[in-house]
């Protein structure tokens, strides 16, 4: 890659939890004191505003999750995902690579340049975050390993153990959950393999040790927990994909113009905030469209979808 992608969210926009409790309270109590009516219709736009680049708070992005391996409730993930053992944990990097082998997750992080990434999360089920990630871009890794010629795609494979995942009891869909991207995705700058956030290591529920972030893209393309990584030269399955193709394409790029088929996708939900949650339109590749607009140039997006 010849450019490291820059920040556009940074370290300042990330607010200490306690700071930002502190000041949440400030807000709470102005608008005790002046009415709700002062607050919704003064004050709100402009931190409301302020709020689209800030940070949720550990505790929203720790407790209300997607990770059905656990269970199909938001807070499942957070109840059950401690039963799930992440040390030792080794990720399998095969396919079409010059160096195929059983990585040590370990071994990975001593030979990788971890750094902070602050992105949009946005589920295709229409509720958003701002996530302040660690981790490193999944180009370092894979130019680690040595992608040969003939790949055309990276596939991505997550943990299936019955004994410490409840959820595989339940074939809501057919595991392991996988996951794959285009290999001009999976080098682009923005591409991570987050491994922490709010510099801690990740927590189970949010895919320890190591999970995919493609921040353009609706959620469920950040696949947690992996344990392999294959490089081919076809389409790889994915998992909401063999579960209802049109619903879920292999792209799902975020996209306020294309609707999923039982519900519009143009507005969204920022989760947390109380008062100061608010719908906002979507945005086009979730905000990223300058940086990745150029990887779909003439593509039909809605049949690409
Ligand atoms: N990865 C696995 N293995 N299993 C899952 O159920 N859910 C996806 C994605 N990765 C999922 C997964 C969905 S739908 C979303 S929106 C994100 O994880 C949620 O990530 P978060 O819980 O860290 O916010």
């Amino acid at each position: 890659m010849a450019y490291r992608w820059k920040n556009d969210l940074t370290a300042a926009d990330v607010t200490p939890y306690d700071a930002f409790l502190n000041r949440r309270q400030l807000i709470a109590g102005a608008a005790a004191g002046l009415g709700l009516g002062a607050i919704a219709a003064g004050q709100a736009h402009a931190t409301a505003d302020a709020r689209a680049l800030e940070p949720n708070t550990w505790e929203e992005i720790t407790s209300y999750n997607n990770f059905y391996e656990f269970g199909t409730d938001k807070g499942d993930p957070a109840r059950y995902a401690h039963e799930m053992t992440t040390d030792p944990w080794s990720i399998e990097i095969d396919g079409m690579v010059d160096n195929p082998g059983t990585y040590d997750f370990k071994d990975i992080m001593s030979s990788m340049t971890i750094e902070q990434r602050i992105y949009r999360l946005r589920c295709v089920e229409r509720w958003a975050m701002v996530i302040p990630w660690n981790g490193f871009e999944l180009a370092d890794l894979l130019n680690m390993v040595g992608v040969q010629e003939s790949a055309k795609y990276v596939a991505f494979e997550t943990l299936a153990r019955p004994s410490e995942m409840r959820g595989l009891r339940y074939n809501v869909i057919d595991w392991p959950y996988v996951e794959g991207l285009r290999l001009d995705e999976a080098m682009h700058p923005l591409t991570i393999m987050a491994t922490g956030l709010y510099d801690k290591p990740m927590p189970n529920q949010n895919g320890a040790p190591l999970r995919l972030v493609v921040p353009w893209k609706y959620g469920y393309k950040s696949i947690k927990s992996v344990v392999r990584i294959t490089l081919t030269d076809k389409e790889p399955p994915t998992a909401w994909g063999k579960y209802s193709s049109n619903e879920y394409g292999f792209y799902s790029n975020v996209n306020p113009n294309v609707d999923h088929p039982r519900w519009s996708q143009a507005y969204e939900q920022r989760v947390g905030g109380g008062l100061l949650a608010r719908r906002t339109p979507t945005l086009m590749f979730n905000g990223y469209e300058k940086e990745v607009a150029s990887l779909y140039e003439g593509m039909d997006l809605v049949k690409y979808h």
